[in-house]
């Protein structure tokens, strides 16, 4: 097999590897094994990568039929799905055969959905195209669509049965792209792994160390996702950022993108940290010096009325209360539920420039 790659184990019921590294024609080809049927589900691009992968799949053997589906959240959506089932259902798709999830995060949620719908569950194997789907969205067997009602609310928990994240697709991703990607790589360092925040500071491009960061980013998912694949403990620590960031991505109808938003909010939840006497000054201000080094946004000009009431309906509130990760200390995240909004106020004011 050609290129170098690290492999990271993903735990849980269902366990499978992340291969970080090169060479993702090969490695499709040696996870698809024992399957008579392939279908890759694809984003528009990359295209001449996703041609490699349909002939090596072809070349060894393999029916390989290739569903192209909409770019981006456009992609999650029910009618979308019906299609790839019926696809599925024209070639006789049987459970030992297999669905490739080939695009960035939506596409692999879209993909994971149809692939855990499908039959009751057929093997998935995701490859990632962006640097936000290697590090979150292909890891972790969460899959959906979204519906009127809002985003994500319907998919369920499919775990993959391989994850290959090739860091040569990454050449060529638009570098907006790749920054938003940064911000969940960066969210890892704050959680759970310093290290990823000394290589960002070194190099807040992220370019030098990529396959480090990308390896040190999938394993803190990894770990978490090994001991809570259903989100009903831990896995909540990877939403640090995400509450403020949700409602920003809504507020601003989706032209913010997921990363520069939850940047925001990690911003955001540190200085409520700060402001709550859990977080030290020193830590809080290394949020807002790095993300802005790494060319993020730290703060978005939308009234607080309006965020607040995104928030509140948002998946994540729990009845009435709003609920924050916070920061006890870098690697140390846990759960502040209901701080007052004289609190948040505080909180969000201090990310408005002066
Ligand atoms: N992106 C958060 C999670 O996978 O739980």
């Amino acid at each position: 097999m050609s290129g170098s790659a690290t492999t990271i184990e993903v735990g849980g019921p269902a366990p499978y590897a992340v291969t970080v590294g090169s060479g993702a024609a090969e490695r499709v080809v040696a996870a698809a094994q024992g399957a008579l049927r392939v279908a890759i589900i694809h984003a528009s691009q990359p295209a001449q990568a996703r041609d490699r992968i349909h002939a090596q799949l072809t070349a060894a053997g393999h029916e390989v039929l290739a569903v192209a589906v909409p770019d981006g959240e456009a992609g999650k959506h029910l009618d979308v799905a019906r299609r790839c089932w019926d696809v599925l259902g024209e070639h006789g798709f049987t459970r030992s055969d297999v669905i490739v999830g080939f695009g960035g995060g939506a596409l692999t949620d879209l993909a994971g959905f149809v692939a855990a719908t499908w039959l009751r569950g057929v093997g998935l194997i995701n490859l990632p195209t962006t640097l936000l789907g290697m590090v979150d969205a292909a890891v972790g067997g969460k899959t959906a669509i979204n519906v009127a009602a809002g985003k994500n609310l319907v998919g369920a928990f499919h775990p993959p049965i391989a994850v290959i994240a090739d860091l040569g697709l990454l050449d060529t991703l638009p570098e907006a792209e790749y920054r938003s990607g940064l911000a969940e790589v960066v969210k890892c360092g704050f959680i759970a792994d310093p290290v990823i925040l000394a290589l960002l500071a070194a190099d807040p491009t992220g370019r030098a160390s990529q396959a480090e960061l990308v390896v040190r980013a999938v394993r803190v998912k990894a770990e978490v996702v090994s001991e809570d694949l259903t989100d009903t403990g831990r896995r909540e620590m990877l939403n640090y950022g995400h509450t403020l960031g949700h409602a920003i991505e809504s507020v601003s109808g989706y032209s913010v993108r997921h990363g520069e938003a939850i940047a925001i909010g990690m911003v955001f939840a540190a200085q409520l940290a700060r402001h709550g006497g859990l977080l030290d000054r020193a830590s809080t201000d290394r949020h807002r010096e790095l993300i802005s080094a790494m060319g993020l946004p730290v703060s978005y000009p939308a009234p607080l009325a309006d965020l607040l009431a995104r928030m509140r309906v948002d998946k994540k509130a729990r009845g009435a209360a709003l609920r924050f990760v916070v920061l006890e200390g870098i690697g140390r995240p846990r759960i502040l539920e209901g701080p007052g909004e004289e609190l948040i106020e505080a909180a969000y004011n201090d990310l408005l420039p002066t």
